[in-house]
């Protein structure tokens, strides 16, 4: 693990002099290698399979699936359980799940493992409604001995190893990270996230990255660190004054690959349009090939703002997209706009592995876009 900086480790303030960490060191949560310092947020809505993929080619060591129902595994939705698809570039990949009953749990958590993820995730970290007040999610900070049950029930379920994602605690200036934290471990939590909001902040005002470190020095697992990390000082930051194994990044990835490539190796050259749009008809089609056309067609459209946003097109490019019918007009519009890219997409194409899907024994119709 990275040794904190005797200085700022409360205030993380940036020393470039006395920041020197490998973003591109390997490190480990039991036997499973991450190739690099550098994690690829859950986000409901956006970590589809295509943006994983694409995390790890841009330098991410490890992805994460959306968070997962548990109840939706048990009961065999098929929506749900086309979650659980797994590419063979993936890897190291965590697959998210949340939900409230301990047994519940355990046999998601087979599930995923059978699926091929490389770690389970439990989410301690949801504030929205609908899931906490299913008792789910950010809730289960305020009951540490269930959150315990179901991390202990997690783990012995699975061999591989199990993780928690959770916020600072429920309201604001809460600690309860710092209180569950090491008793999440004793369960058997192999890493803990961090993002150090509370639930009631959402995504409002900043991640406390002191908390982060204060957690460091209560457990001996790697601990990721999340929030707010938009930049490779900011990332190189974080790092050095709080003594996390990893950063992650999350809303700064939406719709934008280059800043992982910046955090991982100080690259941090624009784009070019040609490149931008090489990257979002590959990121389409493969969207298409996993949801199908119906359901990627709505759920692509806010990557178009995010992907042409930055300064990258006219604002009113974006407005001709998002009110297209079907993705192959979209794509077209795309190309006419960047002729260039289609060469660039070919490659792209061209290097991508060939699909080896983990397949389970599920309903056919999970893998129809496929
Ligand atoms: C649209 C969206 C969806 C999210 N969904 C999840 C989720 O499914 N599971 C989870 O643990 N965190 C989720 N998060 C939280 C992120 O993983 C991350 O902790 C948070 O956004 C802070 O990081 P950032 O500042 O880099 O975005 C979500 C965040 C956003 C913006």
């Amino acid at each position: 693990m990275v040794a904190a900086a005797q200085d700022g480790v409360n205030t993380c303030e940036y020393h470039p002099k006395t920041v020197s960490v490998d973003l591109r060191e390997s490190w480990r949560i039991r036997d499973v290698e991450i190739p690099t310092r550098l994690v690829l947020a859950p986000m409901a809505g956006v970590s589809v399979q295509a943006f994983r993929r694409q995390g790890r080619r841009f330098g991410a060591g490890l992805v994460c699936s959306e968070m997962v129902s548990c109840a939706g595994i048990e009961h065999r939705n098929e929506r749900t359980l086309g979650y659980l698809r797994v590419a063979g570039d993936e890897h190291p990949l965590a697959i998210q799940i949340f939900g409230s009953e301990p047994r519940a749990m355990a046999e998601a958590a087979k599930l995923v493992e059978a699926a091929g993820a490389d770690l389970v995730d439990v989410n301690f970290g949801c504030p929205v409604r609908k899931v906490t007040k299913t008792g789910a999610g950010a809730t289960l900070l305020d009951e540490p001995a269930r959150a315990c049950a179901i991390v202990e029930a997690v783990a012995s379920a699975v061999d591989v190893p199990v993780s928690v994602k959770m916020r600072r605690g429920l309201r604001d200036g809460a600690r309860t990270c710092l209180e569950v934290g090491p008793r999440l471990v004793e369960a058997g939590a192999a890493t803990l996230t961090l993002h150090p909001r509370s639930a009631q902040q959402m995504y409002t005002g900043t991640a406390d990255h002191a908390l982060t470190s204060e957690l460091v020095s209560l457990v001996d697992v790697p601990v990721i660190a999340s929030g707010d990390i938009t930049s490779r000082a900011k990332a190189q930051t974080v790092l050095a004054t709080t003594g996390a194994a990893a950063v992650m990044v999350g809303r700064g990835a939406q719709g934008n690959p280059w800043i992982l490539r910046e955090i991982v190796d100080g690259d941090g050259r624009d784009p070019t349009r040609e490149e931008v749009v090489a990257e979002l008809v590959l990121f389409i089609r493969e969207t298409v090939r996993e949801l199908g056309e119906r359901r990627a067609s709505s759920f692509l459209k806010k990557f178009y703002g995010w992907y042409l946003g930055h300064g990258r097109f006219p604002r009113p490019f974006k407005q001709e997209l998002v009110v297209l019918d079907s993705t192959e007009q979209v794509e077209w519009l795309l190309i006419a706009a960047a002729p260039g890219a289609l060469p660039l997409l070919e490659l792209l194409e061209a290097e991508l592995p060939g699909s080896d899907e983990v397949l389970l024994d599920l309903p056919i119709s999970v893998y129809g876009g496929g």
